[in-house]
C-alpha cells in the first residue's frame, strides 16, 4: 500500500444471500467499517438486495456515521431497451450503488465478456458516475504458459481509452483466474509483479498522476491469514474478496489487515 491512495477493500458476494441474511451481513460488516479509519469498504451483494442493503446501509450511516458503499456486480452497456434481464448503470445508482465491477473472470468465463464489452461497461458506469471495479487476469493456462503479462496488460488496454479521462475514478482489480475460489493464493511477490506491469502501463498510457491515482485491489483466495502480506505490496491497495466477503469475522479480519498497515502498525 502507499499513503498516497486511501485502500479499498470489497466484498464480491457472488450468488450468495437473499435480503434478511443479506442485510444482516452489511449491517455486521458496517459495524466493523465505524471502528476503522482510512480503509474505505464496499459489498456486492446480487441484484436483487441491492436496494435494501443500500437503504439499510443509509440508515444507519444517518444514524450512527458508518460507511460501506454499495456494488453492482456486473451492469449492461446499454441505459434501457429491450434486453430481458439485464440491470442498466442508471438502475444501480437509483438502487444505491456507487460503485459497479465489470469484467470479473466468471462474467468473461461464463457470459463470453469480451474485453471490447467490458470496456463498454466501464464506460457506461463511468457516465452514471459510478466507479468501474475493473477486473483482470490470466487462467492457469496462460500463466503456465508464460503469458500472465501478456494478458493481463492487454485487457487493461482495452479499457484504459475509456478509464484514462476519468482520473482516479476507476479502479483495477488483479484477479489471476487460477486464485478464485480455490484457496490458491498468488504469492505477494507474483501479485507485486503484475501490479507493478498495471501501474506502469497506468503512467505509460495515462501519465504518472492517473497511474498514482490509480487503486489496483489484488483478488483470488484473500483471506485474513494472508491479506496482510498481500496488502503490505507497494503497488497492492486493497482487495476484492469473495468467499471470505460472506463472513463478517473474516471479511472485518481483511478490513483491519489493511487498516493495520495505514497505522503503520
Ligand atoms: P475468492 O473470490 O476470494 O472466493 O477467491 C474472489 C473474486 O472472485 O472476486
Amino acid at each position: 500500500m502507499d499513503p498516497r491512495r486511501i485502500p479499498l477493500i470489497a466484498g464480491n458476494w457472488k450468488m450468495h444471500h437473499g435480503s434478511a441474511s443479506g442485510i444482516e451481513l452489511a449491517v455486521a460488516i458496517a459495524k466493523v467499517a465505524k471502528t476503522i479509519r482510512g480503509v474505505e469498504v464496499v459489498v456486492a451483494p446480487p441484484f436483487t438486495v441491492l436496494a435494501a442493503v443500500a437503504q439499510s446501509l443509509e440508515e444507519l450511516s444517518e444514524q450512527r456515521g458508518l460507511l460501506v458503499g454499495v456494488a453492482g456486480q456486473n451492469l449492461h452497456h446499454e441505459a434501457k431497451g429491450a434486453f430481458t434481464g439485464e440491470v442498466s448503470a442508471s438502475m444501480l445508482v437509483d438502487a444505491g450503488c456507487r460503485w459497479a465491477i465489470v469484467g470479473h473472470s466468471e462474467r468473461r468465463q461464463y457470459f463470453a465478456e469480451s474485453d471490447a464489452l467490458v470496456a463498454k461497461k466501464a464506460q457506461a458506469a463511468l457516465d452514471n458516475k459510478l466507479h468501474p471495479i475493473v477486473c483482470v487476469g490470466e487462467t492457469l493456462d496462460e500463466r503456465s504458459a508464460g503469458k500472465t503479462l501478456e494478458v493481463v496488460l492487454r485487457q487493461l488496454r482495452a479499457v484504459l481509452p475509456t478509464i484514462v479521462p476519468a482520473r482516479g475514478a476507476a479502479v483495477i482489480a488483479y484477479e489471476p483466474v487460477w486464485a478464485i475460489g480455490t484457496g490458491k493464493v498468488a504469492t505477494p511477490a507474483d501479485a507485486e509483479e503484475v501490479h507493478a506491469a498495471i501501474r506502469a502501463e497506468l503512467d505509460a498510457q495515462g501519465g504518472a498522476a492517473f497511474a498514482t491515482a490509480t487503486r489496483l485491489l489484488y483478488g483470488g483466495s484473500v483471506k485474513p491469514d494472508n491479506a496482510r502480506e498481500l496488502l503490505a505490496q507497494p503497488d497492492v491497495d486493497g482487495a476484492l474478496v469473495g468467499g471470505a466477503s460472506l463472513d463478517v469475522a473474516q471479511f472485518g479480519a481483511i478490513v483491519q489487515a489493511a487498516a493495520s498497515i495505514v497505522r503503520g502498525a
